[in-house]
């Protein structure tokens, strides 16, 4: 089989770097292109990691030697692939017109990034969820001009666990949901050697982050209405996101009611309902899709982050606890790896839908 012809945009940084381990030894896609900053361009991969490696496996042999280039010259980047993947620290506007000039090369961006996720026409996809949102992609393409380039985005990782764990119960009424996430240092970029600050504390506060839990779903949930997705209006969320003293994995507290007058189903449906939920990662047999998407643990305390982060190669979601609450119908503990589903994991699985579904060819 042929294999698709990959850049990765911020390769130097955590997410990037993420990326570089996912895709060595790749079965569809094969890395050909490291971007960043004018400060890392023109050294090697290695020397501009050196010190700021912060995965647990080795810098991949292959990618070593390759010279990084420079992200803002955009034609020569693109010239070398058949489509970007895209994690960078920049600002918005930055990151909009970078992700837009990329697709308008006739190169698609699958984006970690959070500036396009709000724009209309771009599809963010969890592709278990809402992968027919993919269609919007035609849409898009008319307005930026282009035949085959567009942006894709994955969501926000800190509601990686619990809108997975939500989606199969929403058509039978879900319509209340507060969720409080407990969020890993990795989320930030940072590993406690250069967070220290971090070691023995909690901070109460991230900066945007309750804003994204609350409003991405919504689009997740949404449908697409002649030339853009508009956001469901049948379920409301509210959140509080604090960062805890953990390397990797998102953990989510959440309660949750359904409709007034709607049949609840039982403890014992709910967990049927999660363990046997497949999506179209699932239907298409992904090469980075879990087996299994949702699984519960029956133990009272559990999921922890140490025995379930890397659970399916950090793909699948670990959910446990639940039970009745007294102001809500039900509560429940989920948790996810970030850097992985929550981010660069999720943008390869992402990929490997669209490339399945013919997004990626000329
Ligand atoms: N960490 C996570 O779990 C996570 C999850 C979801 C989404 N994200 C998002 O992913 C993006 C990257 O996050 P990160 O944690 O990987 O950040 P990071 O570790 O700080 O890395 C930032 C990357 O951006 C590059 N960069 C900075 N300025 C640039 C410029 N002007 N032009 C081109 N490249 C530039 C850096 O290159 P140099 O090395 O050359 O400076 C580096 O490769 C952010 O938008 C973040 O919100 C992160």
């Amino acid at each position: 089989m042929k294999k698709y012809k990959v850049g990765i945009i911020g390769a130097t940084g955590m997410v990037g770097q993420r990326f570089a381990t996912l895709l060595e030894n790749h079965p569809w896609f094969e890395v050909t292109a490291l971007a960043a900053s004018s400060r890392s361009a023109g050294k090697t991969y290695k020397e501009c990691v050196e010190g700021r490696w912060a995965m647990k496996t080795p810098l991949p042999a292959s990618m070593a030697d390759m010279v990084v280039m420079d992200a803002s010259e955009v034609e020569k980047v693109a010239a070398l692939v058949d489509f970007v993947f895209c994690a960078v620290d920049m600002k918005k506007d930055e990151i909009r017109a970078l992700e837009e000039a990329y697709a308008k090369a006739e190169c698609p961006v699958m984006s970690n990034n959070s500036a396009h996720r709000g724009t209309p026409d771009v599809p963010m996809i969890i592709p278990e969820i809402n992968a027919d949102h993919a269609k919007i992609i035609e849409s898009q393409r008319k307005r930026l001009g282009t035949k085959k380039g567009f942006v894709a985005v994955k969501s926000n990782c800190s509601l990686q666990s619990y809108v997975p764990a939500i989606h199969p119960l929403k058509a039978l009424g879900v319509d209340k949901v507060l969720a409080c996430t407990y969020q890993a240092i990795s989320g930030a970029g940072k590993t406690f050697e250069r967070w220290p600050e971090m070691v023995d504390n909690l901070i109460p506060y991230i900066g945007g982050e309750e804003e994204k839990s609350e409003q991405e779903p919504l689009k997740i949930w949404g449908h697409i209405e002649g030339d853009k997705i508009v956001n469901c209006d049948d379920i409301a969320i509210t959140s509080q996101c604090l960062r805890v003293p953990v390397s990797d994995g998102h953990t989510a507290a959440v309660f949750m009611s359904f409709k007034d007058g709607v049949e609840k189903p039982s403890i014992d449906e709910i967990i049927k309902i999660w363990e046997s939920y497949k999506g179209r990662a699932q239907e298409l047999e992904l090469p980075s899709a879990p087996k299994q998407f949702l699984h519960y643990f029956t133990e009272p305390d559990r999921p922890q982050i140490k025995s379930e982060r890397n659970l399916e190669n950090g793909m699948a979601i670990s959910i446990g606890r639940l039970r009745p609450d007294l102001q809500y119908d039900y509560k429940f503990v989920c948790m996810s790896h970030n850097t992985l589903r929550g981010a660069a994991g999720g943008a390869v699985l992402m990929a490997e839908l669209l490339c399945a579904e013919g997004y990626l060819d000329d």
